[in-house]
């Protein structure tokens, strides 16, 4: 079933756009340079590379070779020798990947409004790259209000099928503007124990949606909701990394085991033990 069409006009600046009624400014280029006011923008809804899981710009090359060799006479973009554009967001160091992407946040947060919204989608099986988007988040000054793990890209895809334990959820990554006060230091306790309370709310929900849950899916829902209150908690790297490999220490499939074993008291011993050996593990925290 289709929408029906849109009955609007595709226009050149954000001049034209603003001052007519059902137009759409469409902009292809880097993302961390936008020509677009400050505090402009309503919501930004974003798909980010998944740090070192696809390689745009090489798998682009493909395509690139042959469609330069038609249209190198008719088009700038077609002089270069291949696809890759320097302020692409590609990198396997997590530093730099993280550099780049923070470059882009600090755009849309130049651009969004003060009660604006940026949504971003985002999945991955280390704590290098969650740690690498909450650093780009954070140094942009966002925080992360919400996150809510959704069905990912089919699983037929061919990205998928070349890995051994696929992801099948995306982390729907909700951000707002940090207010200027700041926040009071929690209990690394208190971070533990909030995330892992909603996602045994998202493992139930998607379960009884009928969604069989990976390991990689459960380690995402769990990764995103430390980003969550790590953020609103405004802990540092250090910290928020401590808590990131905790989570992917965990044997996701033995607290499995014991809850599909029926054993209540077992299982909820398995996630106090993990809330103690964090609380041991991160003494730093002001507790
Ligand atoms: C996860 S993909 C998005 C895929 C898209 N949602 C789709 O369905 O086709 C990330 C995209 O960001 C692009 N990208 C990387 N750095 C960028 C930048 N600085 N500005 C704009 N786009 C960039 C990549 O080329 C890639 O196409």
């Amino acid at each position: 079933m289709c929408s029906p069409k849109l009955d609007i006009k595709i226009v050149d600046s954000y001049t034209t756009f603003r001052s007519n009624n059902k137009t759409a400014f469409i902009i292809n280029g880097d993302s961390a340079h936008l020509p677009l006011p400050d505090n402009s923008v309503d919501a930004i809804v974003t798909d980010p590379p998944y740090f070192d899981f696809v390689h745009y710009s090489e798998l682009s090359d493909f395509f690139y070779a042959w469609l330069r060799l038609a249209l190198q006479d008719s088009y700038q973009y077609f002089s270069q020798g291949d696809s890759h554009h320097p302020g692409e967001v590609q990198d396997r160091d997590p530093g730099k990947f993280s550099v780049q992407l923070g470059l882009v946040f600090s755009e849309c947060f130049r651009v969004l409004k003060e009660q604006g919204l940026m949504v971003f989608s985002f999945h991955h099986s280390k704590p290098d790259a969650w740690l690498a988007i909450y650093h780009a988040i954070t140094t942009a000054q966002f925080m992360i209000a919400a996150s809510h793990p959704v069905k990912a890209e089919m699983s037929v895809s061919k990205t998928k099928a070349a890995t051994s334990n696929p992801i099948n959820l995306d982390a729907i990554i909700v951000c707002k503007k940090q207010p200027q006060q700041q926040p009071g230091k929690p209990l690394a306790s208190e971070v533990w124990s909030t995330a892992y309370k909603r996602y045994h709310i998202y493992r139930e929900r998607l379960r009884n949606a009928g969604r069989m849950l990976s390991n990689n899916d459960k380690y995402v829902i769990l990764s995103s909701q430390i980003l969550v209150y790590a953020s609103c908690s405004r802990l540092n790297k250090p910290e928020t990394q401590h808590l990131l490999e905790r989570v992917y220490q965990l044997d996701f499939s033995h607290a499995e085991d014991l809850m599909n074993q029926g054993n209540r008291e077992q299982s909820e011993n398995f996630w106090k033990n993990q809330l103690v050996t964090a609380q041991t593990h991160f003494a730093f925290f002001h507790e």
